[in-house]
């Protein structure tokens, strides 16, 4: 049913219009009690075998939102009605910025990915945080918050525009999430560097603990999918040192393997990041490799590629505690967080394992037995 309007409306419209045509539809319904709490009982079913608990918070279940769909924090009921346990809004930057020009999001339907060069469109820190001081909540939901640089910063100076949202937004979050992956501001990624990461999630874990000192804010890195394997441990081992909650792995892809389908070459050659089926293999290539290091001293978030409830299970046997998805939710529509659920579920209960926590890098634990 989906599918079939997805042919014949969205197919047809620029994607970005799409996205915020379907996001209007989404808000919208969210308003209306009576149609969200409809809409949450056939999308958003709790299953008790599912409930997880990660960095000291405790969810209904392990699948969130990834960053970059609800950047200014817009439609946290909405994306919870869907089945969402989580929502990761932004990525939010020190300053409002337009991002860049478009067009900037491009559909590879045949391979069920997105290339996007977004550029952090959000609308800036302090208005976010004031908009999720103001939120009335008609659901209990995680509510994660990515903070990212603002373009016109020098890369020297990364760290205080981090400071600042954190100092805006650390309140309202119920963990934070210091984004150095995005392939799409110039220079982001070199913070990924151990010498450059070090002392900006040093001063952003100080800007938390300084502002929030009623808890302590769960602070996580997320990271690019090209990083080379040595520099993947280099991040782990830092966050090790860091005592840093968790790492998530990964953002979109600036390399173009796995793609075969799309006929369009010059589709294929549009820059920014690859997001979707194709960047499967290495995002769980990279998370096996960061729980083989870090085990469970620091919680894992797998994201990138994950479809259905099988690539769930595989990233939680890989060493994830909590998986995300954005581009699969494109293509499989309002039903893909419920169809995760129920195939999570009946994989969990037809496994050797009682608890999800048990599975967790179960696969990385044999393969190092
Ligand atoms: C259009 C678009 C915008 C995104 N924006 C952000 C962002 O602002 N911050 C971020 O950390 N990740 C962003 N991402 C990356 C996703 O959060 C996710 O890491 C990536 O798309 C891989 O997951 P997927 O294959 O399920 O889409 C964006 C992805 C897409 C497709």
């Amino acid at each position: 049913m989906y599918k079939l309007f997805f042919n014949l409306v969205f197919k047809r419209m620029d994607p970005e219009k799409a996205h915020y045509l379907a996001f209007r539809w989404i808000r919208l319904a969210a308003r209306v009690p009576v149609l969200r709490t409809f809409v949450a009982a056939v999308l958003a079913p709790r299953h008790k075998e599912l409930r997880t608990e990660a960095f000291g918070l405790r969810m209904h279940g392990p699948f969130g939102l990834a960053a970059g769909f609800d950047k200014n924090a817009v439609a946290i009921d909405g994306m919870t009605m869907l089945g969402f346990d989580h929502i990761e809004i932004g990525t939010v930057t020190g300053e409002p910025q337009p991002g860049n020009p478009k067009k900037r999001l491009f559909r590879l339907v045949p391979d069920r990915a997105l290339i996007n060069r977004m550029g952090f469109n959000n609308e800036g820190s302090a208005a976010v945080a004031e908009r999720l001081a103001a939120r009335k909540p008609a659901f209990r939901a995680t509510v994660g918050v990515n903070i990212g640089k603002t373009k016109v910063v020098p890369e020297e100076e990364a760290a205080g525009d981090y400071v600042k949202s954190t100092e805006r937004l650390a309140a309202h979050a119920d963990y934070l999430v210091v984004n150095v992956s995005s392939p799409n501001t110039p220079g982001l990624r070199n913070l990924q560097a151990t010498e450059a990461l070090r002392p900006l999630l040093t001063a952003v874990r100080e800007a938390a603990d300084r502002t929030v000192t009623s808890r302590r804010v769960p602070l996580l890195v997320k990271i690019a999918p090209d990083l080379a394997d040595e520099d993947v441990d280099a991040v782990a081992d830092l966050a090790v040192e860091l005592g840093l909650d968790g790492i998530i792995a990964t953002n979109t892809t600036i390399a173009r393997d796995g793609l075969g389908l799309t006929s369009d070459p010059s589709l294929v050659k549009e820059t920014g990041g690859l997001s979707g089926a194709p960047l499967k293999a290495r995002s769980l290539e990279v998370l096996r490799r960061l729980y083989a290091r870090v085990g469970d001293r620091i919680t894992l978030v797998g994201v990138g590629g994950i479809e259905n409830a099988e690539d769930a299970w595989q990233r939680i046997l890989a060493g994830a505690t909590l998986v995300q998805g954005y581009s699969a939710f494109i293509y499989e529509g309002p039903f893909y967080a419920r169809a995760l659920h129920k195939g999570l579920a009946a994989r969990l209960n037809t496994s050797p394992y009682a608890t999800l926590a048990d599975a967790v890098g179960a696969d990385v634990k044999k393969a190092h037995a």
